[in-house]
């Protein structure tokens, strides 16, 4: 294994909640509750209509922007869509891609999901790619199968000199929104597992890539979830809509 230090990132996903002016009351209590020291890279997933709002108020503070999915298409007749340029000029940094609400609810597929990411890398947005196996999968034992596959197909043409522009997270689908963590040691086999996958698609560069587990991450469970070697920080829905509570998710991620 590399020894060289990966980069800690901790991500907040604030999904379909939240409206104009949470932005400033969620930066002001963060900031009282940032915890000292060295942080890791933090990303607040907003809705789209709080990401210009969200670039102005995080400006003094540690903390980039990212929307929750980019359009597969550029521009064009396609109501609805938001591009991942129109993102980025907002001010977003980041966007999260093929997050399974997106993959379950919307019905997003692998080569949707190959096109987001395409688009994304395409505007300077950096990604955070959502992977996870449902429940059905991991109670066969497939699980690593699965998000194998997720991952090749995601990133089959994903440019190596980019791979600074990318973390993946590791999100099982059971244990998003659910209250039911991963095990602490699933958490880090999976999270070695798509080290692997990474590291023999991209060589010794694949294995900077930040690994980051999500699904009912708090700060009761994140020192634990965190604690695994290949576990490089976490995805938060939930624990991310309160600054203090993400705040201490931030501190678990600091802890020596
Ligand atoms: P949760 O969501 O922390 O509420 O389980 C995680 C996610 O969907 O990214």
């Amino acid at each position: 294994m590399n020894t060289e230090k990966r980069r800690a990132v901790i991500g907040g996903n604030w999904k379909l909640n939240g409206t104009t002016g949470d932005c400033l009351a969620f930066a002001r209590e963060l900031a009282e509750h940032l915890p000292e020291g060295p942080l890791p890279e933090i990303v607040l997933a907003v809705p789209y209509l709080l990401v210009a709002e969200a670039a102005e108020v995080f400006r003094d503070l540690p903390v980039s922007v990212a929307v929750q999915n980019v359009s597969v298409y550029e521009a064009g007749a396609y109501t609805g869509e938001v591009s991942a340029r129109q993102a980025a000029a907002a001010g977003a940094q980041w966007t999260l891609v093929g997050h399974s609400e997106r993959r379950q609810l919307f019905g997003d597929t692998d080569a949707d999901v190959a096109r987001r990411v395409k688009n994304a890398l395409s505007s300077a947005l950096r990604v955070m790619l959502c992977v996870g196996e449902p429940e059905a999968v991991r109670a066969d034992g497939g699980q690593d199968a699965w998000v194998a596959a997720q991952l090749e197909s995601a990133l089959a043409d994903f440019d190596p000199e980019e791979l600074d522009r990318l973390a993946v997270a590791y999100e099982p689908v059971w244990a998003i929104g659910t209250g039911r963590n991963a095990s602490p040691a699933d958490a880090q086999a999976m999270a070695a597992h798509i080290r692997a996958c990474l590291t023999r698609r991209f060589g010794s560069a694949g294995d900077q890539v930040p690994v980051l587990y999500g699904g009912s991450v708090t700060p009761e469970n994140a020192g634990a979830l965190l604690a695994g070697p290949d576990v490089d920080g976490a995805l938060v829905g939930g624990a991310s809509l309160k600054a203090a509570s993400f705040a201490a998710i931030l501190a678990a991620a600091a802890a020596p």
